[in-house]
């Protein structure tokens, strides 16, 4: 679940060592041995806290006998501030403290025991019950000597990443441990056997990488068991139903794993006990009634969120005060009037759940101040957003993002939620200006997607706080200039995208360092401030503006932290000014009017993830110096006029699977070596949706960087499901598939375009080894070979175009291996020979792919292969074509949506915003040779025709 849940019989226990009454008058109660051995283990662990005098029983972190004087609990866990590295634990320090009871050496950094000092000397301290060793970094070998202490009974070894091991959990079922905490260790594959650990009573392994399933694990076994928590895993299958007779269980947990569970279920029916039941984020499906859980009055927590799409949740009363309910993606579609008998909610989700009615929820926020989190995105409410009468103290979060609600935003929301964290009312039909909004402690607010209307000067400036994290105000009708306010903006991230801001920049935004400041696609004009360099961005993205005048020169020494930097489709002129910025890894300064040459030296720093230069007048030759280890993952420059060859150097381009040099007067041959282009190049890495540790080693710093990306490529999906391609975008993002990768999908599609240039000799034989590619697009050159064969190995292949060349010989039989293809034409070249059997995918190209070819023969195309004088085919019968013209460029993102929609999809949504221009790149295409595509969607016209027509 989203709440970090500390199992109660953990928090109690360990949290909160045994507190002995402190009993005064007895004179001097520390033993003087003991005392001894206090300084010694100060000593020997750098402890800096201050122990001074005879006392020891008085020293913080000690707890003493109040009668017999021993120390019996000792906690120095955790100093978050005391940064002590890799500490080498000497066990036997604690030896003479023979009455220990509880002990924490928990966030310490040990990370072993010296040689012959390990825990099994502690099989002396027979009173030794609890043990937190969490948040160090022990592993295997070190813990498993803890099973010479057999007075343990809680064992709390929470986040010692090297722990793992099937061997570990069967060595400790040897000792009597009730509570054991496992939580964000290193197991993985299937969950140990742990059906003769009778003793256990609270377990968790939560967060680690077990899979399988939970059968025949011995867990029904485990009768005394009241806690157990296995979140965050990987397990898959049914949960066993035997679950259901552990008739003490409090606590289960099964949160974010990929268990199916069919409701309804009796599973949990006679677990009256339970207090904590969270199966969120699992495959939930059928129908659930809330009422099959009437007899469970101590419920206290219930997450029954679901991945799957169809599940239905009825409730028509709670029979039970929760403290957290979360139910998103199941499917309420009712008003929330279960809510009204709900007095101790803190935590709601009720995200996406197809509810509408708003008073239950507007009661809630009125009558239930004790309400921290509420989250209603995705919903159907409608109507005003009205506050409560009274000052709400608690809540810290509000999502209404994504429901119809309209009206002006309510003008005394600082007043009656004065502690918001975190505010989110985008994806509405808000009016009107934004009112003072103005909290300590919120750090987060949304309003963008709606019809806000103001001077933006007048809301920076009065209406908003300026220590705010992250303000996105995008997608609204914000007006006028902002020349004024700069000075007070703190934000880390400030989106004004999308609005109507125009005038020029002001200089102030060289004094500021946001992480990402956006103001695209608005009316600014003039000129980018010399200044900028100054500036301290992460991401700079000003695309689709006015913008005009030369590129300031600083731009190359602009902060040492600036990681994109978009300047795409405005007037910028003059030249590129320079080659060095070492951190950039976007570099967009596509559609614009730049002239010179292009400084290549850019291409070979070597951390450059995508670079567009294309749609300006850059000329010269593409020169590119040898650059072993580029990261490089795309390169557009199509639309200038470079001319020379294709330098050889990019076949070094390891990571390089977009390259786009199309319209350009390229000459010569295509360096025979591209095929080891790309080479490193592995689509399944870029798929993969592990743990984020990817994103942490690309350093981004704050977490709202990686908001700004996230939410982009949302709202670029909002956009394509408005045009319809809804279930897929909600499928994905019902999964979470977005999240905080949207990097590996930037660069899905994998592209050679090297059309519309003088390019002689041949197609390179071996280009079948660049198997991850989507697109090759080498048409409209002087290319004079045969088709290699091995063009037949390319199976990603969505598009492939090789018309206008001078392309001779028989077009290889193997190409019908292509079954993903949806767009093919070799016209207009010299082929000769029958054309491709009209057999799956070949079946829908039309006599276009192959016209233009005199010596060609054999259907589509009217010449028999058997006689030149057999009768013609009839005329081919074009209504069904010509309608779909108009919609063509969209047709064909669907069309490759539909057969690939991971790849195309994300690819393109990317695409989309980072990359306007490569979205004109798929659109020219379309324009330049929409016949020949034209043909490749007729199958996929037709079937969407016939869906309208139904
Ligand atoms: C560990 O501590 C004990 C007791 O102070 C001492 O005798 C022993 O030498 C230490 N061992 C190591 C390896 O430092
Ligand atoms: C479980 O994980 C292990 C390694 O982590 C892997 O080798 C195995 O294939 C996985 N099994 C399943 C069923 O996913
Ligand atoms: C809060 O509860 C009181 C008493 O039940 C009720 O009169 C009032 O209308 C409620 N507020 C809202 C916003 O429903
Ligand atoms: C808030 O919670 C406290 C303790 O759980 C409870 O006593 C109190 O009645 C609650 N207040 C409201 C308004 O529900
Ligand atoms: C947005 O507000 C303007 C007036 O401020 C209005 O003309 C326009 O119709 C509104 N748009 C929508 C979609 O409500």
């Amino acid at each position: 679940m989203g709440y970090n849940f500390i199992p109660m019989l953990l928090a109690l226990s360990l949290l909160h060592p045994v507190q002995w009454e402190i009993v005064s008058g007895y004179g001097l109660r520390c033993k003087e041995e003991e005392r001894r051995a206090l300084l010694h283990i100060k000593a020997e662990m750098s402890f800096s806290f201050k122990w001074e005098g005879k006392e020891c029983c008085n020293w913080e972190k000690v707890t003493c006998h109040p009668i017999t004087g021993h120390v019996t609990d000792l906690d120095f866990g955790y100093f978050p501030n005391d940064y002590t590295i890799n500490v080498m634990l000497n066990a036997t320090i604690f030896l003479p403290l023979r009455q220990l009871r509880s002990l924490s050496l928990s966030g310490l950094h040990i990370y072993g025991c010296m040689p012959g000092t390990g825990f099994e000397s502690w099989s002396g301290l027979s009173n030794l019950k609890m043990l937190n060793l969490s948040y160090n970094n022990l592993d295997t070998s070190t813990i498993s000597s803890l099973v010479e202490i057999p007075s343990l009974r809680v064992l709390d070894l929470e986040d010692n990443p090297n722990i793992q091991g099937d061997n570990l959990v069967k060595e400790f079922t040897a000792l009597k441990l009730e509570v054991v905490n496992l939580r964000s260790c290193r197991f993985f594959g299937s969950l140990p056997y742990l059906g003769d650990w009778s003793s256990l009573k609270a377990l968790s392994l939560a967060n680690n990488n077990l899979n399988g399933t939970l059968t025949s694990k011995g867990l029904c076994r485990l009768e005394n068991l009241e806690e157990l928590d296995l979140s965050n895993n990987d397990f898959a299958g049914n949960i066993p139903a035997c679950i259901g007779n552990l008739s003490s269980l409090k606590l289960v947990d099964l949160s974010d794993n990929r268990f199916e569970v069919k409701f309804p279920t009796s599973m949990f029916e006679r677990v009256v006990s339970l207090r904590y039941l969270s199966l969120s984020n699992n495959h939930l499906e059928g129908t659930l009634s809330i009422s099959s859980f009437s007899n469970h009055s101590y419920l206290e927590v219930l997450g029954l969120s679901t991945s799957a799409l169809n599940f239905q949740v009825e409730v028509s009363n709670m029979p039970f005060q929760l403290q957290d309910l979360e139910l998103s993606n199941c499917n309420l579609s009712v008003e929330p009037t279960f809510l009204y008998s709900q007095k101790k909610l803190r935590a709601l989700d009720l995200s996406n759940t197809r509810s509408k009615g708003l008073s239950p929820v507007l009661w809630l926020l009125e009558n239930n101040t004790n309400l921290t989190q509420l989250d209603l995105h995705t919903n159907f409410f409608t109507g005003h957003l009205r506050l409560p009468l009274l000052t709400h103290e608690n809540l810290s979060v509000l999502d209404i993002s994504d429901n119809h609600l309209s009206g002006e935003l309510p003008v005394d929301v600082s007043a009656k939620l004065p502690n918001l964290y975190y505010l989110n009312l985008s994806n509405n039909y808000f009016k009107g200006p934004v009112p003072l909004i103005s909290m300590a402690n919120l750090q987060y607010l949304d309003l963008s997607l709606n019809n806000l209307t103001d001077d933006i000067q007048n809301t920076l400036s009065m209406n908003l706080d300026y220590h705010l994290n992250f303000l996105d105000l995008s997608n609204n009708n914000f007006f006028g200039s902002f020349t004024n306010v700069t000075h007070h903006l703190e934000m880390s991230t400030l989106l004004l995208n999308h609005n109507k801001i125009s005038r020029e920049l002001p200089l102030g935004i060289c004094n500021i360092s946001f992480w990402v400041l956006d103001i695209s696609n608005n009316e600014l004009s003039g000129v980018l401030p010399d200044c900028i360099g100054r500036a301290g961005y992460m991401a700079l993205v000003l695309s689709a503006n006015h913008l005009e005048g030369s590129i300031p020169s600083d731009i190359c020494t602009m902060s040492n932290q600036l990681w994109l930097l978009d300047l795409s489709d405005n007037k910028f002129s003059g030249s590129i000014p320079c080659s060095n910025n070492a951190t950039l890894q976007i570099l967009d300064m596509s559609k614009n009017n730049l002239s010179g040459k292009y400084p290549m030296s850019w291409l070979n720093v070597s951390n450059r993830l995508a670079i567009d230069i294309g749609q300006n007048m850059l000329s010269g030759e593409l020169q590119i110096w040898n650059s072993t280890e580029s990261s490089l993952n795309g390169f557009i420059a199509r639309d200038n006029m470079f001319g020379g060859h294709i330098p050889e150097q990019i076949c070094h381009f390891k990571y390089l699977h977009i390259l786009d040099l199309s319209f350009n007067n390229l000459s010569g041959q295509i360096p025979s070596c591209i095929i080891t282009m790309g080479l490193k190049y592995d689509s399944d890495l870029y798929m993969d949706s592990g743990s984020s540790t990817e994103v942490e080693e690309l350093n981004f710093g704050d977490a709202n960087f990686l908001i700004y990306i996230n939410k982009h490529i949302i709202l670029n999906n909002y956009k394509i499901q408005a045009d319809g391609l809804q279930n897929y975008g909600m499928e994905l993002m019902s999964k979470g598939r977005f999240d905080f990768h949207w990097y590996k999908i930037l660069f899905l599609e994998c592209i050679i375009d090297l059309s519309s240039n003088k390019l002689v000799g041949n197609i390179p034989e071996d280009i079948g080894q660049m198997t991850w590619l989507t697109t090759l697009n080498l048409s409209n050159n002087h290319l004079t070979s045969a088709i290699p064969n091995s063009v037949s190995k390319l199976q990603q292949l969505l598009s492939l175009d090789l018309s206008h060349n001078s392309l001779t010989g028989k077009i290889p039989r193997e190409l019908t291996k292509l079954t993903s293809l949806e767009v093919f034409s070799v016209a207009y070249n010299n082929l000769s020979g029958p054309t491709l059997d009209m057999k799956a995918q070949f079946a829908t190209f039309d006599n276009r792919s192959y016209e233009g070819n005199p010596n060609l023969c054999g259907p589509p195309l009217s010449e028999s292969c058997f006689s030149y004088h057999d009768t013609k085919l009839p005329p081919r019968n074009k209504t069904g074509d010509d309608q779909g013209d108009e919609s063509i460029e969209f047709l064909i993102l669907f069309s490759s949506f539909s057969l690939f929609f991971v790849v195309s999809f994300w690819g393109l949504i990317t695409v989309l915003y980072f990359k306007s221009n490569w979205r004109c790149a798929l659109f020219n295409l379309v324009d330049e040779y929409g016949d020949v595509m034209h043909m490749g969607v007729v199958l996929f016209v037709r079937k969407i025709r016939a869906a309208q027509d139904n």
